[in-house]
């Protein structure tokens, strides 16, 4: 068929070893690539691309895929999502053949950007907005480059301009942009603010915040909110959104690192004094999603904390969360200025330099809790010194816990044995547990008998001869017995995408096969099969005399005795 779904077309067009190296270190590896895998933790590669098959796999998480499928992967985003940023870079035209859902969002995108253009032009012609920025030393190229905006004080400003651009009010409701009141009038939601678009991951406008100028009343004769924010949409979801990363997230790869800030402000002026590594989260307090997306881009974020009690407690939670995600955590301490955005209007050197020098969070939280702290035998000594115990127990490396023992036995005069003992008398925090390991690893390695599997099969591949693995068949498990059907028929790929992960598994393996005892393979296979039915069936002999079920317990008893003797 020429043509073909946008799917289709895509791939046809994106090669995986072009798109992957946009992402990814490649080296070659015979007629594939591979690599060190974004989604694990690891130090060798094996993460492998082949483009044969368009297709990629890791042996370590047992992850794979295409190109969709790393996408969404890497970027935490949905199929819909990745579906319209591949058509983009490929120039394949969705229009047609897009079900509701992501023309629903390619509709909420448009209106968005339609609202930021509104209000970039509005921004040009208000003297009042521009004399704000221009005070908060925001440079023209900041705003620029970020899109800020002007919305003006008229209560329908935005909506009648849309409606006039052929945009429908659900349109707008939906994108977040208005609401409508119990009367039934669609009302702008943004009025007399400066609005920050905050673009989503590829840059595109999924949503806004707005800024109210200093000393504005409502006609309530209340203080209106300081910044009012898209409510969540489809395309717009903070948890996940990080502000500043379509445009940083080169500079943050580059140096391994990100500089976390609280506010827009913050991130647009570290910006510009040169912290090219900087993102905000938006109007909500950074969460485990964000950090798994920079998790990918660099190995060390430095926070920053407003200096007061809420921005440290909120700063203790976000560098718990930094730690589950493994990062080094540093912590920058601004003096004598509220947050980066006024140490940078300062003197953006200043910012720069703090940045530089930013502390080890060990570091950062002996100064919180031991400062001019010399007895720790009393109560609020004691307390203090657990309390910077049990953060070092959240540390992932071994080696910097021992660095930070070491430390603070030198700070207090504490034997390091003494340390290390009380440490694991508190070390109760809930950050370690077995729950929490488990989320990092992305995936269950595949099963003994999966491997043995997938080791026949490449076996047999490697040979060209599938019809070596037939009298093994029966002890493949249900997807490997899948994948045998389909490569007996000389098919490569069957479009389920949990049989073309284990073909892929399959074919890599077989290029790099080197000289298994095929044999005795089939031997492991047979006996690790009989093992697990029989493990199997004991737990069904049990089950049914928990439940009392005589006939149960017969079938399956005397299924085990036909078991065949292997050890
Ligand atoms: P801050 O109050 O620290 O704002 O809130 P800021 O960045 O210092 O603001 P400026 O410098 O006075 O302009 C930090 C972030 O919290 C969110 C915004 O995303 C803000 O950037 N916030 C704050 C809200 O969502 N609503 C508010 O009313 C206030
Ligand atoms: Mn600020």
């Amino acid at each position: 068929m020429p043509g073909g779904t946008p799917v289709e077309l895509i791939k046809e067009r994106l090669d995986i070893v072009d798109f992957l190296r946009g992402y990814l270190i490649l080296q070659p590896a015979g007629k594939n690539f591979k690599a060190i895998c974004p989604f694990h933790k690891e130090r060798t590669p094996s993460f492998m691309v082949s483009p044969d098959r368009q297709s990629w796999h890791c042996f370590g998480c047992a992850l794979g895929g295409d190109a969709f499928a790393f996408l969404m992967r890497y970027e935490n985003i949905e199929f819909g999502e990745a579906l319209r940023v591949l058509a983009e870079k490929t120039g394949v035209e969705l229009k047609r053949l897009n079900p509701t859902e992501y023309k629903l969002s390619g509709a909420l995108y448009d209106v968005n950007t339609a609202a930021k253009d509104f209000w970039k032009k509005e921004l040009s012609t208000n003297a009042v907005a521009k004399k704000y920025l221009e005070e908060r030393k925001l440079a023209p190229n900041t705003i620029e480059h970020f899109e800020i905006g002007w919305a003006p004080p008229g209560p329908e400003s935005l909506t009648l301009h849309l409606i006039k651009a052929g945009y429908s009010s659900e349109e707008i409701i939906q994108a977040g942009l208005a609401f409508r009141t119990d009367r039934g009038m669609v009302i702008d939601r943004f009025r007399s603010r400066v609005m920050f678009p905050i673009h989503n991951h590829f840059g595109k406008v999924a949503g806004f915040t707005g800024r109210i100028l200093p000393g504005a009343v409502l006609s309530s004769g209340e203080e209106p909110a300081k910044y009012v924010n898209t409510p969540e949409t489809p395309i717009f979801q903070k948890s996940k959104l990080l502000y500043g990363f379509w445009t940083t997230k080169n500079s943050i790869r580059e140096a391994k690192s990100a500089f976390i800030v609280e506010g827009q402000m913050d991130c647009l002026m570290s910006w510009q004094a040169g912290v090219t590594n900087v993102v905000a989260s938006s109007g909500t307090a950074l969460t485990g999603e964000h950090l798994k997306t920079l998790r990918r881009v660099a190995e060390e974020v430095v926070f920053s904390f407003d200096n007061d009690e809420a921005g440290w407690a909120a700063g203790e939670r976000a560098i718990d969360l930094a730690q589950v995600e493994d990062f080094h955590v540093k912590v920058v301490t601004l003096e004598g200025v509220k947050d980066p955005a006024e140490a940078a209007a300062a003197d953006p050197e200043k910012l720069h330099a703090a940045v530089k020098n930013s502390q080890p969070v060990a570091m950062f939280y002996f100064e919180k809790y031991l400062k001019g702290v010399s007895d720790f035998s009393d109560r609020e000594g004691l307390m203090r010194l657990r309390a910077v115990l049990r953060k070092i127990g959240n540390i992932a490396s071994a080696v910097h816990r021992d660095f930070w023992f070491k430390e603070l036995s030198r700070r207090t005069a504490i034997e390091e044995r003494v340390l290390r003992e009380e440490a694991e008398k508190v070390a109760s925090a809930p950050l370690n547990t077995p729950a929490k390991e488990e989320e990092a690893q992305p995936r269950q390695v595949r099963s003994r008998l999966e491997l043995l599997s997938e080791q026949i099969l490449a076996f047999a591949a490697a040979k060209g001869d599938f019809s070596l693995a037939e009298n093994c068949v029966e002890f493949f498990s249900p997807l490997y017995r899948r994948g045998f059907e389909l490569l007996k028929t000389g098919k490569k790929t069957s479009g389920d995408p949990e049989v073309d992960s284990v073909l892929d598994g399959i074919f890599f393996r077989a290029e790099a096969t080197s000289g298994e005892d095929f044999e005795s393979l089939k031997g492991e296979i047979r006996k690790e099969f009989f093992k697990r039915r029989r493990e199997a069936l004991i737990r069904a002999v049990r089950l049914a005399e928990s439940r009392g079920d005589e006939k149960g317990i017969e079938s399956a008893l005397k299924e085990l005795q036909e078991i065949p003797n292997i050890s």
